[in-house]
């Protein structure tokens, strides 16, 4: 058992966090891409179904679980609220017999992700203080509906000093609710409430309900775990509360996002790149825009194949909850449009300021024209590398991408945003025939 924090802090998964902060990957352009690889357990799914371990004291096993700074933000989050917690590669066996409410504000504040233990927390111990999420370069990243959620089970809430307590002394009482916000339904929020009403007394419907196959998958570890759960995957989740909950092991669904994002560099150069270990059912709107636009793609029941086209045609994409196209693939959408030759706008209604990626790509001679939350890309020019920064997660391998056709080369600074949610990705792009390097940033 990983008892001892420091003696977690000394081993190579915080280790390879604590340095990408001061690497940069340099990508020398123009590498034809070709081979297969194999597609992570998914970031989005981890996260909140490590967190669902705090609703248990027995044992819960997670497998597929991914190497990568946020993940293991949340082992540590667990660790420090008391839980006992063993990381094996990507096994994570926890064990919350006695722990705490209120969540570590200095590992909090690193992760918005960590709001994520709202639910559980005080799902179990009937109180609980979080720290409030920090916005992000995407974007406010509001809380609202969240505690919208778990005040409609009879939670007080109270925000102050930049903590959120949350009081539900006598216990949630399920009942109903919608979450739908101004910019659609709410992943995490989704999340929580699902974990706050598993031990409700009674029964909680949500309208609104985030229908991403993260949310899905979490609502069958609960499932295994003894909670009662219906139309998760839907906009409709309807949670019949039970007494308490047992342990349970789960595998994690594959990274739909990361598995599209090698989608797109496989369609950007190369001469093929097959995905293995994939979920093809999670990612039709990202191969159906791929198909549209005239890319190869060949789909089994566990794999896609992709190769470039020279004539391929632009696309018009609007990012949508699920099953709409994806925000976290629009970055690395806007690196495929400037190797089209034609025109291609995409509108992001999820993060309308989601575009720190367009200014980047500029500086690589990429033909970008930001109107609002539209960019409108005119694909085809010569991109040549340059030093650019990484500022968000899916913005930075958006970055990769446009270095890895850029003649040239690449500079990525900010590596540690690449770190958070991509397992090995420069190892991967390597294996795949990509000509690239981290270096220590001086
Ligand atoms: C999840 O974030 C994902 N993160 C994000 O992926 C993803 O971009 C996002 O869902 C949308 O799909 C994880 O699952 C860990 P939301 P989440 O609540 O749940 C607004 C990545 O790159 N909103 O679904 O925090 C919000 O401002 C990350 O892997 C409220 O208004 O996002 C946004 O406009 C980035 N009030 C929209 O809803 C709230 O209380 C969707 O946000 C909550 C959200």
């Amino acid at each position: 058992m990983c008892e001892d924090f420091e003696e977690w802090l000394a081993t190579d998964s915080f280790r390879s966090t604590k340095h990408s902060s001061m690497e940069k990957l340099i990508v020398h352009g123009g590498a034809p891409l070709k081979g297969r690889i194999n597609i992570s357990g998914s970031k989005n799914s981890s996260l909140p179904i490590l967190a669902a371990t705090l609703l248990t004291n027995d044992t819960c096993t997670i497998r597929r679980v991914p190497d990568l700074s946020d993940t293991n933000y949340m082992v540590r989050i667990l660790g420090e609220l008391g839980a006992e917690v063993e990381r094996a590669s990507g096994v994570v066996v926890v064990k919350a017999e006695k722990i705490k409410s209120v969540a570590p504000y200095d590992l909090v504040r690193k992760m918005r992700a960590s709001i994520c233990v709202l639910g559980p927390l005080t799902g179990r111990l009937k109180e609980c203080t979080v720290s409030l999420p920090g916005g992000c370069v995407i974007g406010d990243r509001p809380v609202d509906l969240h505690l919208k959620g778990l005040e409609a089970l009879g939670a007080q809430i109270l925000v102050e000093g930049g903590d959120i307590f949350v009081n539900a002394k006598k216990g949630f009482k399920g009942g109903p609710m919608n979450l739908m916000g101004k910019h659609g339904s709410t992943v995490l929020g989704t999340d929580n409430v699902m974990m706050a009403a598993v031990l409700a007394k009674g029964i909680t419907t949500i309208e609104g309900a985030a229908a991403e196959p993260e949310v899905e998958d979490l609502a069958n570890f609960l499932i295994k775990m003894g909670a009662k759960i219906e139309g998760a995957g839907t906009n409709r989740i309807t949670i019949e509360g039970v007494k308490e909950l047992h342990g349970a092991e789960h595998v994690v669904i594959p990274d739909r996002i990361e598995a599209g994002t090698f989608l797109v560099a496989g369609a950007m150069l190369g001469d093929g790149v097959t995905l293995k270990r994939v979920m093809p059912e999670h990612m039709k709107t990202v191969t159906d825009a791929l198909i549209k636009c005239g890319f190869p793609v060949d789909i089994t029941k566990d794999s896609i194949t992709v190769k470039p086209n020279p004539n391929a045609k632009g696309f018009d994409l609007t990012t949508l909850c699920y099953p709409g196209f994806p925000t976290d693939m629009q970055a690395q959408m806007c690196a495929l449009a400037c190797v089209i030759n034609d025109t291609s706008t995409i509108t992001e209604t999820i993060f309308p300021q989601r575009f720190m990626h367009c200014a980047e790509m500029k500086r690589m001679g990429a033909n970008i024209d930001l109107q609002g939350a539209t960019a409108r890309i005119r694909g085809g020019s010569v991109m040549k590398g340059a030093p650019v920064m990484a500022s968000d997660l899916r913005a930075s391998a958006a970055l990769v991408l446009a270095g890895l056709v850029a003649e040239g080369k690449t500079e990525i600074n900010r590596l540690y945003h690449i770190d958070r949610g991509y397992e090995h990705l420069d190892d991967k792009l390597a294996a795949l025939g990509a000509q690239l390097e981290r270096v220590q940033d001086k």
